[in-house]
């Protein structure tokens, strides 16, 4: 009997995920996980909550409640979701567990101690009139590589290029719409992800059957430009998890948090530590670490190809970096499915400006299966 880890992209906390987030991940996802059992198959099948970050900080000040309490209430929610969606995860996790921080702060450690971090002085925007830092989603503009004029201060989601803040035309902040905005200097954790450029070139170059949207992508962010950047892993944030050193403080880090798309993918790891501690099964090494029984397990990722880049690159410099010297070998992916966009009424589903057909709504329309069989027979594999 074969075993399969499945995980599926993990959806941000920021309110009730739209039709085109549901086809792109989680769905067929799903789909695969049922697959592979029916076929008698073992299987791990994980997702979670994504909710730190900009996303999770600007969706609770909007309904006006504390980011944790907010957190708490709408994982209920999409956990509820899920249930009505017959999406059948062992496990439904949350990046803000106890046990994403223990090993978020253990990676940067190992990944410190590898000589794979540096510390960069680097600008920030600072407002005025927020009287804060407009890291990631908190700043918005004019895409440089594309036109768009909504990119956030982290990706365009037009065309999927990484983007620093300082890199938007005509910046404004996200929470006011202020203009005033200040570049100041600050201090950031960088993830030396130039050093593992050849390394993640061979080894996306030795994996056979990817989808060419997958391959596509991550080749253009090594190869364009000056190809694979070192990219900054905290923030000037509170909410989030702590810039520490497995827990113990990090000169000059005080106050600052990890970049989200830092801790959320090593939530998938977390949340089979979750599944472990909630009592549904005794071992998640044997998922995770091939010195310690997954070397034999088949790992596939469901994302949208906003994703692909943290997915190719990113995460796999993260848990190739903390195997450098060779004594933590973790559990790579074998196959990375990635989806173009479900579009609605001629232009994209959007979940900041309500925009499309929301899950629960879904629901009210007609029964899970109708949408499953829907979704999945129309899922946008080979363009929008
Ligand atoms: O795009 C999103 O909804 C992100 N929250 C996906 C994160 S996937 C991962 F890496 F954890
Ligand atoms: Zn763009």
């Amino acid at each position: 009997m074969a075993r399969h880890l499945i995980t599926s992209a993990i959806p941000y906390i920021n309110g009730i995920k739209h039709l085109g987030n549901l086809v792109g991940s989680q769905l067929p996802a799903d789909l695969y996980a049922r697959y592979q059992r029916a076929r008698g198959n073992e299987v791990m099948f994980l997702c979670a909550t994504d909710e730190h970050g900009t996303p999770a900080e600007l969706a609770a000040a909007k309904a006006g409640k504390p980011v944790d309490a907010y957190c708490a209430e709408m994982w209920e929610v999409q956990a509820r979701l899920a249930e009505g969606f017959r999406l059948s995860f062992d496990h439904f996790g949350r990046s803000s567990s106890e046990q994403n921080k223990r090993l978020t702060q253990h990676f940067a450690k190992v990944l410190d101690a590898q000589g794979l971090i540096r510390e960069v002085s680097e600008t920030q925007m600072y407002s005025h009139a927020d009287g804060r830092y407009l890291p990631d989603r908190y700043i918005e503009g004019t895409c440089p590589n594309c036109g768009f004029d909504s990119a956030r201060g982290d990706q365009c989601d037009n065309c999927t290029k990484q983007l620093d803040p300082t890199d938007l035309i005509n910046p404004r902040s996200a929470i006011s719409g202020a203009t005033d905005l200040e570049v100041r200097a600050t201090k950031h954790l960088f993830l030396r992800q130039s050093t593992l450029r050849d390394t993640l070139d061979a080894w996306i170059d030795g994996q056979t059957g990817w989808p060419i949207l997958t391959t596509s992508i991550a080749k253009k962010w090594l190869h364009d430009g000056d190809g694979l950047q070192d990219r900054g892993i905290t923030r000037d944030l509170k909410w989030g998890i702590p810039a520490q050193f497995d827990g113990a403080p990090w000169s000059g880090m005080e106050g600052k948090v990890f970049y989200v798309w830092f801790d959320a993918p090593i939530e998938y790891i977390a949340c089979a530590q979750e599944w472990v501690d909630a009592g549904k099964g005794g071992d998640w090494e044997r998922w995770w670490r091939t010195d310690k029984g997954a070397d034999d397990v088949r790992y596939v990722q469901f994302m949208g190809k906003d994703n692909v880049p943290f997915h190719t690159l990113g995460f796999p410099a993260t848990l190739m970096g903390a195997n450098y010297d060779g004594t933590e070998p973790w559990k790579m992916v074998d196959y990375i499915k990635s989806f173009n966009y479900l579009n609605y009424d001629g232009g994209q589903f959007s979940t900041s400006q309500g925009r499309g057909v929301f899950m629960d709504q879904a629901l009210e329309i007609l029964p899970a299966d109708y949408w499953r069989w829907w979704l999945l027979s129309h899922a946008p594999e080979s363009s929008d």
